[in-house]
């Protein structure tokens, strides 16, 4: 067996992207407009990214709400899943990425069922309380505020509603109890939060691709 070197791990995400996920112009067409706008490279990779489309099909998801948009690439993904009459509503507080996620979403096909909503989650994140709840909720925004957007996904869902959390491994730093990055705690606290609040049941699992190492947590509402 081959040891997980860098570059053994690499070549399996491309194989898996490769076989599994493919090749889509307008998928390729947003990050290459997103890179050239100068927003950060850190999208979900596209193994991530299918994996979301197929928790939104597993779900059944009908309402899909994310927090963070960057330039609309898990956008496009999870959008692509929904049922003709779905929805998703994602929350961007940059507004050049909100600019540059618009036209990504509009090349994609998808522009119609797809609303953005700019400003910080935790402003717009109570203006949802009125809505019909979310089916799943894609949280990959500031990993400070994990617990604030965990504790809307809780209130914005319903029993069954499946929550997703991007980056939970950082690197490994997760571990790192005497951690004082505030993304790092942001993403302890977080987790603490999906292992002991009743409202969630969760569990995380370590992801190598090519962002490098990390983790996505997974859960669903009581
Ligand atoms: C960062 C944020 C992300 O959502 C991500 O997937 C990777 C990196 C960051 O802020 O560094
Ligand atoms: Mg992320």
């Amino acid at each position: 067996m081959a040891e997980p070197t860098p570059d053994a791990w690499r070549a399996v995400d491309q194989y898996f992207t490769e076989t599994l996920v493919g090749h889509d112009p307008a998928l390729e067409a947003a990050i290459r407009d997103q890179n050239a706008a100068g927003l950060p490279p850190i999208e979900v990779a596209p193994v991530n990214a299918k994996f979301l489309h197929l928790l939104v099909r597993i779900a059944g998801a009908r309402r899909v709400l994310e927090i963070g948009t960057l330039g609309a690439f898990s956008t496009i993904w999870m959008a692509r899943a929904l049922p003709p009459d779905g929805h998703v509503v994602t929350i961007e507080a940059e507004p050049r990425n909100a600019e540059v996620a618009r036209a990504n979403l509009e090349r994609a096909g998808v522009g119609d069922r797809v609303e953005i909503r700019l400003g910080r989650g935790e402003d717009v994140l109570p203006t949802l309380a009125a809505e019909e709840p979310f089916d799943l909720v894609f949280i990959d925004a500031d990993k400070e505020s994990n617990t604030l957007y965990l504790d809307w996904a809780a209130r914005l869902g319903r029993p069954g509603t499946v929550v997703v959390v991007d980056n939970v491994g950082r690197g490994g730093e997760v571990t790192d109890a005497g951690a004082t990055r505030p993304d790092v705690v942001g993403t302890r606290r977080g987790l603490e939060m999906l292992g002991t609040d009743p409202r969630f049941d969760a569990t995380a699992l370590q992801t190598l691709d090519r962002k490098g190492w990390d983790g996505v947590a997974i859960a669903v509402l009581t």
